[in-house]
């Protein structure tokens, strides 16, 4: 068969699979107002909608505190879908019949009677399972999860056994601030609903490139041997963001990027590189490795932190030409804050294939560019041949998985310059997602919708999961101790953060990679 037509054939396998188990339903969107709904969520579903991916029948419910019609609620979802949507212009067949399924219900979160008023509303929609399917979406602040979950359990929106039907609640991050107030949700929650039913956002899941990293690793098999301490030096993994905290910054003065990214993406795309193979693609053997993998990250002791993990807030600079305010400047910031808006972190995996491996971590806000990647370092060969041309240090191999932007993997390895005698020089074997598959990528909340749509819960974050990556976050806070920034952790925007994240790699001879963007 044709290698094209070999293509095609699995991807049809896996539409076939999807279509079957999409049963009609209700979505009901908490937080209808807000940003998530207008740039992520209605996008996402009106394309899945697009591709024929949603449910022969559903409806959606925006809920939310302000007083609108359903038809201006429709109006501001196709301005929003004018501006976010991923193409363009927006088809208007498809966007007239699914806005004939979008309905608005006004009311306050904390208000038992606005969900009697939800409830009712529900009941009047035309079969059993617009009844009773129903996909709850958590878009509101986490202060408002549990108190959601109970009002819609007393509402009997939400039950424990499912009768044949079922309910989901879908919840966006941050869940929680710690470990303790992550055990406190993740208990009251189960008080009305089951883990099965919860289903925890981690938008990096949802991204193609980072599903492919499973794959990379176990459907081939000339780098899964190699995926060890035998053979790795070490390991990088960067999400780095141009953009300061721009109009967030009263959330992120919560949050910090030790919370915003570290606790959630750093560590899923960690564990995702470094777990064990699971025994099926299910969701709970995934799910499993990857706790184990939490599970087995060292957790550092107060005083370990400081030789370990680099914290830095940024000051006035340039980005990319661009002038970027200092971070204490920013609008809802304390002008003496010290929220670190960068992290950077060495870790070790205490397993048997990682042992003594170290893991580099890093994120931050007003960097040089943007750019998410996974470089696996490999280590030198034993440089008997080529010390005369070459030195003392000859560039070991390199795999880099590019998850944003330009997509795709490389792997860099030393060739011979053409010519006389035994020139050396890095050249690289490039894979792209562009060349390869075209531009088309879908939204990750598209796959993640659906996923929650169909009751799979491989892309989402288990109870346990989320318990472990807290604790690393918590034990990395317990170091910093509340104490002031130093002059030394500032780092003038459109820098790679303080210079002492570069002395936590230089201090062993290594370095970190520049991502470049293409
Ligand atoms: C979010 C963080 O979870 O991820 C943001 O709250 C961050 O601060 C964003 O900007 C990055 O996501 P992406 O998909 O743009 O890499």
């Amino acid at each position: 068969m044709h290698h094209t037509e070999d293509m095609d054939e699995l991807m049809t396998c896996r539409l076939d699979h999807v279509r079957k188990a999409v049963e009609p339903c209700t979505l009901v969107i908490f937080g209808a107002s807000g940003d998530l709904t207008a740039r992520k969520l209605v996008p996402a579903l009106y394309h899945l909608s697009k591709d024929g991916q949603m449910p022969s029948d559903f409806r959606i419910i925006g809920f939310a505190r302000r007083e609108k019609s359903a038809a201006s609620w429709r109006a501001e979802l196709r301005e929003a879908l004018a501006a976010f949507s991923r193409s363009q212009p927006v088809d208007e067949p498809v966007w007239e019949a699914f806005a004939q399924r979008v309905d608005y219900c006004q009311g306050d979160l904390g208000d038992a009677a606005a969900y009697a008023k939800l409830a009712e509303h529900i009941q009047s929609f035309p079969t059993p399972e617009l009844q009773q399917n129903l996909l709850f979406y958590l878009a509101t602040s986490p202060s408002q999860f549990s108190v959601v979950a109970g009002h819609l359990h007393e509402a009997k929106l939400l039950h424990r056994d499912n009768h044949g039907f079922w309910q989901r609640l879908v919840i966006e991050k941050p869940f929680g601030r710690d470990l303790d107030s992550a055990r406190k949700l993740n208990h009251e929650l189960t008080r009305f609903a089951h883990e099965q039913q919860v289903f925890r956002i981690d938008h990096y899941l949802g991204k193609e490139t980072v599903q492919n990293i499973l794959t990379f690793r176990f459907a081939n098999s000339i780098f899964e041997r190699l995926w060890n301490r035998d053979a790795v030096d070490h390991i990088q993994i960067t999400v780095s963001e141009k953009l300061g905290v721009g109009s967030r910054g009263g959330y992120y003065e919560e949050a910090g990027a030790l919370r915003d990214m570290l606790q959630n993406h750093l560590m899923q795309v960690l564990a995702l590189v470094t777990m064990e193979p699971p025994v099926s693609l299910d969701a709970e053997p995934v799910r499993d490795e990857k706790v184990k993998l939490l599970s087995s990250l060292r957790r550092l002791r107060p005083d370990q932190v400081a030789a370990n993990v680099v914290r830095g807030q940024y000051r006035e600079g340039f980005v990319a030409g661009e002038a970027q305010a200092a971070y204490r400047s920013e609008s809802k910031v304390n002008p003496q804050s010290n929220v670190e808006t960068f992290v950077a972190a060495k870790l070790f995996i205490d397993n048997w294939r990682w042992a003594g491996v170290p893991i580099y971590l890093r994120t931050g806000k007003a960097l040089p560019l943007s750019a998410s990647e996974v470089r696996v370092q490999f280590k030198p060969t034993p440089n008997v041949l080529f010390a005369a041309q070459c030195g003392p240090l000859l560039d070991a191999n390199a795999l880099t998985l590019r998850l944003q932007p330009d997509e795709g993997i490389s792997l860099r390895f030393t060739g011979k310059v053409p010519g006389v005698g035994y020139g050396l020089r890095p050249v690289r074997m490039h894979f792209s997602y562009d060349s390869e598959f075209g531009a088309y990528t879908p939204e990750a909340y598209e796959r993640l919708l659906l996923d929650a749509i169909i009751g799979d819960a491989t892309l989402f974050i288990r109870r346990d999961e989320v318990e472990q990556a807290w604790e690393i976050v918590d034990s990395i806070r317990a170091g910093w101790d509340g104490l002031p920034l130093d002059k030394r952790e500032f780092y003038p925007a459109g820098n790679w953060g303080p210079h002492l994240a570069d002395e936590l790699l230089t201090q062993s001879g290594r370095a970190w990679r520049e991502p470049r963007n293409p």
